[in-house]
Order: C-alpha cells, then structure tokens, then sequence
C-alpha cells in the first residue's frame, strides 16, 4: 500500500456561495459571501494563509444544502454549518489554527442536498 502524499494545505477550507434564483435553499441567502471574506481577511491578518498552512477557497453548490450555509475543510473533511461571523472566528481560532474541531457547528450528518 502506498502511503498518502502530505497534503500541500494543512486545512484548506472551501464556502459554498452558490447563489440561487429559483427559490431554493442556496448558501448565498444565508450571507456566505460575508463569511467567506472575513474567513480570508482573518486568516490573512493572522499569518495562517500559506502552503502548509492554510487556504481559503469559494465554492459553488457542495450539495448539502439543506445544511446551508456551508463549509467544508479538508483534508479532514470536516463540514460546518456557520451562523455569523463569530462562528467563523471561531472556525479560525480552533479549528484553522489550532487544529481542534469546533463541534458546536458541525453539519448534522443527514443533511444533503
Ligand atoms: S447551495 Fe450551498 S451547498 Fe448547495
């Protein structure tokens, strides 16, 4: 068995801004857009962006949905469901700095999309 090559990012977290016009659920109602800039800024303004370090990417629909708004880090592939921009400073402390999982805020494991 080969062994896993070490990951270039050690937390790269992704936000789903998908925006919908139908009417549905979509992460973009629930001010992702705001999340994911102040996820950048802090991570930024604390010298934790990098390689090896950490990463902070958009993305679109990551089909939970119903879990939304939503984030997802990898490589642990930890999901989280934020409320408001404490919640992502919480998110960076714990989890972007300091490795240890904010359970508080994780997606319930049934939700999809
Ligand atoms: S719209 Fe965000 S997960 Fe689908």
């Amino acid at each position: 068995m080969s062994a896993q090559p070490p990951s270039y990012y050690e937390h790269h977290i992704f936000f789903c801004l998908n925006k919908r016009e139908n009417g549905e659920a979509c992460c973009a109602d629930h001010n992702a857009q705001a999340a994911f800039d102040r996820c950048k800024a802090q991570v930024k303004s604390q010298g934790l962006a990098g390689p090896g370090k950490v990463r902070v990417n958009k993305a679109g629909c990551l089909d939970r949905c119903q879990g939304g708004p939503i984030a997802v880090v990898y490589p642990e592939a930890v999901w989280y469901t934020y409320v408001d921009q404490s919640d992502i400073d919480e998110i960076v402390e714990s989890h972007l700095k300091n490795g240890k999982i904010v359970e508080r805020l994780l997606t319930p494991p049934h939700l999809g999309r």
